[in-house]
């Protein structure tokens, strides 16, 4: 039942593993801990406080499903194993996060659900994506540089931007570790 649910859902994309669809107000629950485990990450780069952090708020996790801006990676059974989603910012698609639970990560999982978002967005309409990351960390900025993004000056990106990354300052990020990406589309 679950497995034929993934088959049948939109626009399907199945691999070995997982697959890729929108997501769907049931899969919020399921979010939190995602990110969560995806999160223990951190620790091997001393960034413990990112891992006992909060999650996406669930409202809005909930704002990015009705804009039809959040996507979840399932596994056979259609349970979430990872999610992205993002918002217009300045015009730009914006990443507000992107998580693979712990046991799923490095097997493609993170480039699926960016390359899902990427074709469905650039369909929408949009001309650029942008998100903020640490640019140093293996994970974070090589791997956006891999899919395309580049290192851009946040204030020829607008004032949203400034707010992003103010708002990053108060939660503890090391500014000078913190870059704002951007891939035109
Ligand atoms: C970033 C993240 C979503 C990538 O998801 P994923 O399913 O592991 O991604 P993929 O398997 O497609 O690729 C993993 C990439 O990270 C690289 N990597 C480097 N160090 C790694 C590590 N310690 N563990 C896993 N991957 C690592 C791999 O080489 C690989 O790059 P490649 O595909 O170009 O070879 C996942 O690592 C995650 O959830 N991290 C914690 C949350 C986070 O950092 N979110 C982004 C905030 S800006």
């Amino acid at each position: 039942m679950a497995a034929a649910a993934v088959q049948q859902s939109e626009n399907p994309q199945p691999t070995r593993d997982f697959s890729i669809r929108r997501a769907r107000f049931a899969d919020i629950p399921f979010l939190g801990p995602v990110e969560r485990s995806a999160a223990e990450l951190f620790r091997s780069a001393n960034l413990d406080f990112l891992v006992d952090g909060s999650t996406v708020d669930p409202k809005l996790l909930a704002a990015m499903i009705d804009a039809q801006h959040l996507w979840v990676a399932c596994d056979y059974m259609d349970y979430p194993i990872g999610f992205s989603g993002g918002e217009n910012v300045e015009g730009s698609f914006h990443l507000v996060e992107i998580s693979v639970a712990q046991d799923f990560q490095g097997k493609g999982v993170g480039r699926a659900l960016m390359e899902r978002m990427e074709t469905d967005v650039r369909r929408e309409g949009f001309k650029a994506m942008s998100l903020t990351t640490y640019r140093s960390l293996a994970w974070n900025g090589p791997w956006y540089s891999r899919l395309g993004f580049v290192e851009v000056n946040p204030v020829e990106m607008g004032r949203t931007y400034l707010g992003i990354l103010e708002n990053e300052r108060q939660h503890g990020f090391d500014m000078s570790a913190r870059c704002v990406m951007r891939k035109i589309l």
